[in-house]
C-alpha cells in the first residue's frame, strides 16, 4: 500500500492537450486563456497547414477547429487528418461563426461536435469535457493498439500507396522504388533482416506527404519559400507518424533521411557521406532514378540512358560514389530482377 501511494504522489498528472486551429489572433488569445484557466494544456496554430503539422507532432487529445480560414478551410483540414490512421482518430470539434444548417450538418458529419461562435465559456468547457470523457479514452487505446501492432507488408504497401492518390503523377512509384531498393540492397549482400527493413522503409518513404496539403503537392508552378519549407518537412513528419509503431523501428531511416545528400546539402538534417544511414543512401539513388524516368506535372520523362548519365554525374554530390558505381555496373541485372517481379507490362512509367 505504501508503495502505491508513493507511486501516485510521484506520478505527474499529465494535462489534457487541446490544439486550437483558428486564424483570428484575438480569438486565439481569449480561448487560450480560458482553457488554460480550466487546466488544459493549449497549443495553437493560425492556419490549417501548421495545424495539421502540430497535430502530427503533438498528438493532442482534442482539436478545436475553425472553418472559415484563408488557404485551407477547417473541413479540408479534417479531411487531411483523416488520411492517416492515427490522426484520423483525434477528436475534432468545429468552432465556427457559421451557423447555417448546411455547414452545421456538414461539420457534424465530419467531426465529433459543432459549436457556434459566440459561445458561453462554461457551456463550451462542459461540452469539451463530455467529448473527452466519451471519445478520448478510446482514442488513447487505439493509439496504443496501433503502436504495438505488427502490420503486414500489404498494409504498409497500402499506406505508402495512399500518398500517390494525392501526389499527382506518382502512380506506381512506391512499388517500383521498393523493388529497385530491395534488388540493390540484395546485390550489395545485405542480410535478410536489413533487406526487409529496406522494403518497409521504401514503401513508407513519403508517408509524411500525407500531412502536406494537396494544393502544394500538385502546384504546377514554382513553390513559394513558405510552401517549399512545408514540403521539406515531409521526412520529419513521416518519421513522427510511424516512429510510435514499435514494429517499424528498423524501417525509419529511409522515411527520415531519403532526401539527405552525400555532399551535405540535403534535408532535413544536412547529414553527409556515411553519416547518412546506408539504407537511405541506397534508397535515394533508386528514388531519383524512378522520378527522372517518370513524367511529372512539372517535367517530362527522361530516357533510360540519360537517367543513368544524370546519376553518374551526381556521384559524390547527391549520391554515395561507391553505391553509384555498383548501381551502374549491375544496372541490367537489377532491372531484370525488378521486371521479373512485376512482369514487363506493369513496370511502365
Ligand atoms: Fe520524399
Ligand atoms: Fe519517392
Amino acid at each position: 500500500m505504501a508503495m502505491e501511494s508513493k507511486d501516485i504522489d510521484e506520478t505527474p498528472v499529465e494535462k489534457i492537450k487541446i490544439l486550437i486551429i483558428d486564424d483570428d489572433a484575438n480569438f486565439l488569445f481569449g480561448i487560450t486563456r480560458m482553457l488554460t484557466r480550466a487546466n488544459y494544456e493549449v497549443l495553437s496554430a493560425t492556419d490549417g497547414m501548421h495545424g495539421i503539422q502540430k497535430a502530427q507532432l503533438e498528438m493532442p487529445d482534442l482539436i478545436l477547429l475553425d472553418i472559415n480560414m484563408p488557404k485551407m478551410t477547417g473541413f479540408q483540414v479534417k479531411m487531411v487528418l483523416n488520411r492517416f490512421p492515427v490522426t484520423q482518430l483525434i477528436p475534432v470539434v468545429f468552432l465556427s461563426a457559421l451557423n447555417d444548417r448546411a455547414n452545421v450538418l456538414n461539420g457534424l458529419n465530419l467531426a465529433d461536435d459543432y459549436i457556434t461562435k459566440p459561445f458561453d465559456a462554461d457551456i463550451l468547457i462542459a461540452r469539451l469535457k463530455n467529448i473527452l470523457r466519451r471519445i478520448a479514452p478510446r482514442y488513447r487505446q487505439a493509439i496504443q493498439i496501433s503502436a504495438n501492432a505488427t502490420y503486414s507488408i500489404e498494409t504498409l504497401q497500402l499506406w505508402g500507396q495512399s500518398v500517390e492518390m494525392f501526389d499527382a503523377g506518382t502512380a506506381g512509384h512506391t512499388l517500383r522504388v521498393t523493388s529497385w531498393a530491395v534488388a540493390l540492397a540484395r546485390s550489395l549482400g545485405l542480410g535478410a533482416e536489413d533487406v526487409e527493413n529496406i522494403r518497409k522503409g521504401s514503401m513508407l518513404h513519403d508517408i509524411g506527404k500525407l500531412a502536406v496539403p494537396e494544393f502544394i503537392l500538385n502546384k504546377p508552378g514554382p513553390l513559394t519559400n513558405e510552401e517549399w519549407k512545408i514540403v521539406r518537412e515531409h521526412p520529419r513528419l513521416g518519421y513522427e507518424m510511424i516512429s510510435p509503431i514499435k514494429s517499424l523501428a528498423g524501417a525509419l531511416e529511409i522515411p527520415m533521411y531519403h532526401h539527405e545528400r552525400w555532399d551535405g546539402f540535403g534535408y532535413p538534417d544536412q547529414l553527409s557521406e556515411d553519416k547518412i544511414p546506408l539504407a537511405a543512401r541506397i534508397f535515394s539513388i533508386v528514388d531519383v532514378h524512378d522520378a527522372l524516368l517518370s513524367k511529372r506535372p512539372y517535367k517530362p520523362a527522361m530516357d533510360d540512358l540519360a537517367v543513368r548519365d544524370m546519376i553518374r554525374s551526381q556521384s559524390g554530390k547527391h549520391f554515395d560514389p561507391t553505391l553509384v558505381e555498383h548501381f551502374l555496373e549491375h544496372y541490367d541485372s537489377l532491372r531484370k530482377e525488378v521486371e521479373n517481379e512485376f512482369g514487363k507490362n506493369n513496370f511502365s512509367h
